[in-house]
C-alpha cells in the first residue's frame, strides 16, 4: 500500500535553543537552523532525526548578511554548526542554501530582507552530508557529463583563439548576466520540480545552461556533438518551462532561456 507519511526517521524535531543576545540588545533576531549529524546516534544506535536549532543573536554583533550571522554563530555560539562558504561575495557558489523558503546565497542575502525569524535549511532534494551541507556529487557528475571545456579540431593558433565582442556577448550577456556568469551554486536545479522528480536523468537547469554556454561558444568546434549529447527525452525535455530556475537564481541569470535556446537549435537542425 502506498505510504504518504514521512518515515519516522525523517521527521524534523525541535532541537536546542541558544540565546546570546544581551537583555538590553536592541537588534535581536532568531535564526532557526536545520541540524543533522549522521554520527549522532540514539540509545538504540540509530542515527538521530534532524532537528531545528534556534539561535537568538544580537545583530549588532555581526555583519549584515545571513552568512555573517552563521559565521558569528559558528565562531561565538556553537562551533558544531556546519556549512560551506568561501568567497563571501557571491563568486564561489558554496554558501547556497534555502533561506526563508528560497534557494539563495547566504553571503548575498541581507538579514533585514527577512521578516520575522530567519529559517535556514539545506538546498532541497539533495542528500545531506551534515547540517547545511548538501551532497552535490550527482549534480557535479552531471555537469562533468557535458564535457565543460573547449573542444577543437583545427590547429591551435600561435596565440589564443580570438572571438569577436559580439560573440563574447553571447556568453557573457550585454549586462554580464549571460550563461558564462553562472557560478554553479545549483540554487536553480534544486528549485526545479522536474529536477526534484527526475534528477537522476534530467540534467537540470544549471548543467543545461552550461551545456548551452559551450554550444553557443563560437570558438568551440563540437556544437553538433554537444547537441547530440543533450537531445534526450529525459536529459533535456523534462524541462517544462516552469521558470522556477530563473526566478530563484541569486545571480540574476536566466537558465530557462538557455534551455529554450537549446530546444530551438535542435528544432532548427531537424
Ligand atoms: S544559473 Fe544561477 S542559480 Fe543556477 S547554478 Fe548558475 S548561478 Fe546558480
Ligand atoms: S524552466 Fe522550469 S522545468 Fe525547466 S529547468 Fe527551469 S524550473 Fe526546471
Ligand atoms: S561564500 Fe562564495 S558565493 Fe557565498
Amino acid at each position: 500500500m502506498a505510504q504518504f507519511a514521512l518515515p519516522n526517521n525523517s521527521k524534523i524535531k525541535k532541537g536546542d535553543s541558544y540565546n546570546v543576545a544581551k537583555g538590553d540588545a536592541k537588534n535581536k533576531k532568531m535564526f532557526k537552523v536545520y541540524r543533522w549529524n549522521p554520527e549522532k546516534k540514539d540509545e538504540d544506535g540509530k542515527v538521530k532525526n534532524p532537528s531545528i536549532d534556534e539561535y537568538t543573536i544580537d545583530l549588532d554583533s555581526c555583519g549584515p548578511m545571513v552568512l555573517d550571522a552563521l559565521i558569528h554563530i559558528k565562531n561565538d555560539v556553537d562551533s558544531t554548526l556546519t556549512f560551506r562558504r568561501s568567497c563571501r561575495e557571491g563568486i564561489c557558489g558554496s554558501c547556497a542554501m534555502n533561506i526563508d523558503g528560497t534557494n539563495t546565497l547566504a553571503c548575498l542575502k541581507p538579514i533585514d530582507e527577512v521578516k520575522g525569524d530567519v529559517k535556514i535549511t539545506p538546498l532541497p532534494h539533495m542528500p545531506v552530508v551534515k547540517d547545511l551541507v548538501p551532497d552535490q556529487n550527482h549534480a557535479i557528475a552531471q555537469y562533468n557529463s557535458i564535457e565543460p571545456w573547449m573542444k577543437t579540431d583545427s590547429p591551435a593558433p600561435a596565440r589564443e583563439r580570438l572571438q569577436s565582442a559580439e560573440d563574447a556577448d553571447q556568453l557573457n550577456g550585454h549586462d554580464g548576466h549571460g550563461p558564462a556568469a553562472c557560478i554553479l551554486c545549483f540554487c536553480c536545479s534544486t528549485s526545479c520540480p522536474s529536477y526534484w522528480w527526475n534528477g537522476d536523468r534530467f540534467l537540470g537547469p544549471a548543467t543545461l545552461m552550461q551545456a548551452y554556454r559551450w554550444i553557443s561558444d563560437t570558438r568551440d568546434e563540437a556544437t553538433g556533438e554537444r547537441l547530440d549529447q543533450v537531445e534526450d527525452g529525459f536529459k533535456l525535455y523534462r524541462c517544462h518551462t516552469i521558470m522556477n530556475c530563473t526566478n530563484t537564481c541569486p545571480k540574476g541569470l536566466n537558465p530557462a532561456k538557455s534551455i529554450a535556446e537549446i530546444k530551438k537549435l535542435l528544432a532548427v537542425r531537424k
